[in-house]
């Protein structure tokens, strides 16, 4: 990781200070239950895509979303992290705090980012009030997402070309508790935006 994180400042000296407008306040402005739904699987997986079909959905029912891309975010707020296991813990510690920030706001939050890590996506769940992160498996498995290859990134892990490859040779820890799992190579995309949206719509 970056040497930025070892200046960090000793945490007693960081007093949170309390805003005045609750979230419940923002939220209720936007007529919606803001919520962080986290969508973790291999890449090449059908997160990306999923989580784009359900955010014109949720858009086109009024409702006020924005959709956090692991590709997205590393090209910015995570251009600093490589895909180390350290940098794919910070790597989801910030997109988890960024979320949980987004949820404040009123927003309902969708994440896609592989996040391969149990522990960092249970840390993620603890920012967030009970029932307001809802962690989904794309759970489409390794040889269909290796056979679809849409970026050509199995290939090139295969050959030696790229290393730390999820799935190749690096973790994948697959959720224990998922609310929800989806098998991008068994449900279509209009099944599985309407199922997810179900989930996130519930009361
Ligand atoms: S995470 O593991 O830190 O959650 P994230 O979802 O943000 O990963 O980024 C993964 C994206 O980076 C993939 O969609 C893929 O396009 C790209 N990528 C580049 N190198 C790798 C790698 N070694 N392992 C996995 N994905 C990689």
């Amino acid at each position: 990781m970056n040497e930025a994180l070892s200046l960090a400042p000793q945490a007693s000296a960081i007093r949170p200070y309390a805003l005045a407008l609750s979230g419940e306040a923002r939220a209720a402005l936007k007529a919606q239950h803001p919520r962080c739904l986290w969508l973790t699987g291999l890449s090449g997986a059908g997160k990306s895509t999923l989580a784009n079909a359900l955010e014109l959905h949720l858009h086109q029912f009024g409702r006020h979303t924005f959709l956090l891309d692991g590709d997205n975010v590393r090209n910015g707020l995570c251009r600093d992290l490589g895909m180390g296991d350290g940098c794919r813990r910070e790597n989801i510690r910030r997109m988890a705090e960024v979320a949980r920030l987004m949820v404040d706001a009123g927003l309902i939050v969708i994440v896609a980012a592989i996040s391969p890590f149990r522990a960092e996506r249970e840390a993620a769940r603890q920012l967030f009030a009970a029932g307001d992160f809802l962690e989904v498996h794309v759970s489409t498995t390794l040889q269909v997402c290796a056979r679809r290859d849409p970026k050509g990134l199995y290939r090139a892990a295969r050959e030696g070309r790229i290393k730390d490859f999820t799935g190749i040779d690096s973790p994948y820890e697959a959720p224990l508790a998922a609310e929800c799992r989806i098998d991008t190579d068994e449900v279509d995309l209009a099944q599985a935006c309407h199922r997810l949206a179900a989930l996130l719509l519930k009361k």
